[in-house]
């Protein structure tokens, strides 16, 4: 993470390339803001009066102090209306400002943490984990400046490809005490964004880095760094254990699947455990039942839910979360081959279960369905899978939420209060017995797909996992429009989001340390 210090600077004379200081709405500046605008000589003031800028959310003001403040630049960065205040405002504010200070070459980056608008609000982020807006404040900035940049060559210097980033450090001031409370919540904020840049990283790498293997050695590294236990069953593992469905999808491809578990015990031994389970196809060409190829180059994303599962452990684990966790991630890729699965073929799950695969594009279902009988093993306080599994989630709720389809009302009223505070966005869908009757197969047990008449896929891949995830209260998560951006947004780049690891991460926090909900 970008060199982060905290200084009790007095934010008038210290010196940086770029200070950014929080603005409420408001008609005309007050407090710091005031005395700032007499030594800019009405500078602020007039963009209030002229409008230019008021403080509504991620608006921003660039001012050069030409010598009249120790910054070279003031950066004024709206928080909109003090009573709608909340963290995840304040993190869209910083990431905001932290992209213009990159874009306009900061090697330096100071934020008041303690002055404008974040003095003037007694509880400026409710309902997060860590009261301290300085944490907001650093995530935002953390997940702002993060770029992909593995491929690009560095050789040549000044040349127009060598990507140089400009944001060298970043400084909390503190103008006041509470030194130590800034310097936790940074340190903090620097756990989770480190948490969420491995999955963002992991799901980034083509398809031809991150493969089954690419995954599994990522989480031997996480669980090596934070000590926690990792487990990888190869392909012969699987076969003893019966999983017909995940190895019938991997029969297609000549990258050995691999079935990744991470156990983390915060809790002691005697709690039962959230058990994760994510998605891990790392390319879905479709199968036999082939993608068409437009865009088919986005489907190295297909292992968004496992790579949000393997941040998330990252995540518990390195914060000494007092709860249990584990993470599954069953990864393969599916191929078309001379031995892949056939629309009509039959596979038989570790539940017992039998599947007639009528579309081999619908493989996600049938990875999950032998991960989820596996998470049955931890008889789990809940269990929560994340998926990019359908198309039908994106036409449903675009890029701006995840669906979530459940068992247990209590279980997603925690997801989505959890989701409303971290503004990784969910979105509840109905499962209704019709929907679980209509994958039943006429020869098998299940077939993966259902007709039109149902309505949403989303749903239907639902119904599908449900039957596979035992009488556990159980979420799924359908990530297909929220893992991937093609639209930038405040602390993001277009691309891997990275979705799951902070709405997880606050879910299994809040529950922390209680007994079973
Ligand atoms: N990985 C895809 C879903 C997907 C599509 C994710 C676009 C992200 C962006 C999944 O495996 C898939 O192919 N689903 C099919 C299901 C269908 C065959 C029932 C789909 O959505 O078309
Ligand atoms: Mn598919
Ligand atoms: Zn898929």
């Amino acid at each position: 993470m970008i060199k982060t210090t905290v200084r009790d600077d007095d934010p008038i004379h210290h010196s940086t390339d770029c200070l950014v200081l929080f603005c409420l709405e408001e008609k005309k500046p007050a407090g710091l803001l005031k005395e700032l605008d007499g030594r800019l000589k009405g500078t602020i003031s007039s963009a209030f009066e002229n409008k230019v800028f008021e403080g509504k959310p991620n608006q921003t003001f660039w001012v050069n102090t030409l010598g009249a403040l120790g910054a070279k630049h003031l950066l004024l960065t709206g928080l909109g209306k003090a009573r709608e205040m909340n963290g995840e405002k304040i993190r869209q504010a910083a990431g905001t400002a932290a992209k213009l200070a990159e874009k306009s070459k900061s090697k330096t980056l100071s934020f008041a943490v303690r002055e404008g608008a974040l003095a003037r609000i007694k509880h400026p982020c409710p309902g997060e984990t860590e009261p301290d807006p300085a944490c907001p404040v650093a995530e935002g900035s953390y997940l702002a400046l993060y770029r992909f940049d593995h491929y690009k060559s560095k050789s040549a210097e000044g040349e127009e490809n060598a990507d140089v980033r400009s944001v060298e450090s970043i400084v909390l001031l503190v103008a006041r005490a509470q030194h130590r409370a800034v310097e936790r919540a940074a340190e903090r904020a620097a756990k989770i964004a480190s948490a969420v840049v491995t999955a963002r990283d992991l799901i980034s790498h083509p398809s031809n880095t991150a493969t089954p293997t690419y995954l599994a050695d990522t989480a031997r590294a996480i669980a090596k760094k934070h000590k926690i236990a990792c487990k990888i069953l190869d392909r012969k593992e699987m076969e003893k254990l019966g999983m017909g469905a995940l190895l019938g999808v991997a029969r297609g491809s000549h990258e050995p699947p691999a079935f990744i578990v991470l156990e983390y015990f915060g809790a002691g031994k005697t709690q039962p455990p959230v058990v994760i389970v994510g998605k891990g196809i790392t390319f879905d060409t479709g199968g036999i039942s082939l993608k068409p190829p437009a865009n088919m180059d986005e489907m190295k994303m297909d292992m968004s839910g496992g790579a949000a599962t393997l941040g998330t452990l990252q995540a518990v684990a390195s914060l000494k979360v007092k709860a249990n966790v584990v993470g599954i991630v069953p990864a393969t890729e599916n191929m078309p081959g001379g031995s892949a699965i056939k629309p009509g073929d039959i596979l038989k799950s570790m539940s017992g279960k039998t599947i007639e695969v009528l579309n081999t594009d619908a493989e996600g279902r049938l990875v999950l369905a032998d991960a989820l009988a596996y998470a049955a093993r931890y008889k789990p306080k809940a269990i929560i899978d994340l998926a990019t599994l359908t198309g039908a989630c994106i036409v449903a709720l675009g890029h701006l939420a995840a669906a979530v389809i459940g068992s247990d009302e209590k279980l997603i009223r925690k997801l989505s209060d959890s989701a409303g505070i971290t503004g990784e966005r969910i979105w509840e869908l109905p499962l209704w017995p019709e929907h679980e009757k209509a994958i039943k197969s006429d020869i098998a047990d299940l077939k993966n797909i259902s007709g039109p008449a149902f309505g949403a896929g989303t749903i239907t891949g639902a119904a599908f996992l449900k039957a596979f995830a035992g009488d556990f209260p159980w979420a799924h998560l359908d990530i297909a429009g929220t893992a991937w951006t093609g639209e930038a947004g405040p602390y993001q780049a277009k691309g891997a989001t990275g979705f799951g690891v902070r709405l997880l991460l606050h879910y299994i926090e809040s529950g922390a340390g209680r007994k079973k909900s």
